[in-house]
């Protein structure tokens, strides 16, 4: 089966073909950083504008690549939400024009899903069912228990910020541009972790939430306590101790979901899965409790279209279908997609 996957939730443009599920024929995206970073974050209209200029042609250089023709699809996965409505308006307008055009199937799939389906793109046969998955980007941190590729259960989410959220606005408040996730993993190699003690914050003993607000404001009042400029030096180790306290928090409570779960595999998906110490520390909390974690690479941890092509891929092989009245959501939502009244019980709790 050949799957023209699209992806348009937020700021990058993404477009790619899938053969039965798991080869990656193509992986086209069109980043729009450089348009959102004098603004210091995504501006909303921009962003739809900017897609809508830049979706067919992604397509086009898709299929190119693959050496494929629209003639030769089979079927559409497209991202239906959440993220920003306007930009998902923009994929599944196209998704449905294609769709109808062709006579094909197609499915909308939950962006958080996608992510996670990265890892069913993995060479190898690591990966096995029940795993906990970590999704941590720029507007998600939420801990699943994946039953199969096709069902999810909610255990966790952040009650405030996302911690890529975090990461971003940290590098806001020291002037060091947006995205700010890869210049802070890039300046923390060289700084000190334990030089400043910012809080951990871990919530109830037994939560599987997150909450990075609270360490947002900490490293802003520690920055507001300087009266001139940073040194280089100061600017790592602020950097480095954030860094850790956000890694600490996230490493902790993927093996606590893995422990109260009695799962014995892991997976971390979604941008600041691509950070180097989150990397390394997980891993190693991971060894010691017997909990093997897995990564996908980071061009498929970042927004891309080959993840939901591999998340639609599964959906379509159970049967699902989707008229023409799909519309798009902004909103989290697990459920719409699980659909399994079991799993929605217990998302509920
Ligand atoms: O998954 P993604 O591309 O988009 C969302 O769905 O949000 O994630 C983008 C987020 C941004 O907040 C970015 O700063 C963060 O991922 N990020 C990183 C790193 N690379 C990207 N955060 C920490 N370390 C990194 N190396
Ligand atoms: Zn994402």
């Amino acid at each position: 089966m050949l799957i023209l996957g699209i992806e348009s939730s937020c700021d990058e443009t993404a477009a790619a073909l899938l053969r039965d599920g798991k080869e990656i024929l193509s992986n086209v995206v069109a980043s729009q950083v450089d348009l959102h970073k004098k603004y210091g974050g995504v501006v909303p209209e921009l962003a739809s504008r900017k897609h809508v200029e830049a979706i067919l042609p992604v397509i086009d250089e898709a299929l190119e690549q693959a050496g494929e023709r629209l003639e030769t699809v089979d079927a559409i996965a497209v991202t239906q939400g959440p993220g920003l409505v306007g930009s998902l308006l923009v994929g599944l307008a196209v998704a449905k024009s294609l769709a109808y055009a062709r006579n094909l199937p197609w499915v909308g799939v939950n962006h958080i899903y996608s992510h996670v389906a990265a890892m069913f793109l993995s060479p190898g046969d690591t990966l096995r069912f029940p795993f906990v998955a970590l999704v941590v980007s720029g507007g998600h941190t939420s801990l699943f228990r994946v039953a199969s590729p096709t069902r999810m259960v909610l255990l966790g989410r952040t009650l405030d910020d996302a911690a890529g959220e975090a990461f971003d606005k940290v590098a806001k408040f020291m002037g060091l541009g947006y995205p700010g996730g890869v210049v802070i993993d890039r300046l923390a190699r060289e700084g000190n972790p334990s030089a400043i003690a910012f809080p951990r914050t871990l919530l109830e003993e037994n939560s599987l939430n997150f909450s990075f607000s609270g360490l947002k404001t900490a490293v802003l009042n520690y920055l507001k306590g300087f009266s001139g400029e940073l040194s280089v030096s100061q600017i790592r180790d602020i950097a480095a101790s954030f860094q850790e306290a956000v890694v600490d928090t996230l490493a902790a409570k993927v093996m606590r979901a893995a422990r109260q779960e009695g799962v014995k595999l892991a997976a971390l998906v979604g941008g600041v899965a691509c950070n180097t110490r989150l990397r390394e520390k997980v891993s190693q909390e991971g060894e010691t409790a017997g909990v093997p974690v897995l990564f996908p690479p980071p061009s498929l941890c970042t927004d891309n279209a080959a993840m939901v092509a591999a998340a639609g891929y599964h959906f379509l092989r159970e049967g699902r279908r989707v008229t023409l009245s799909l519309n798009a959501y902004y909103r989290f939502s697990v459920e719409k997609q699980n659909a399994s009244p079991q799993s929605t019980q217990r998302a509920q709790r």
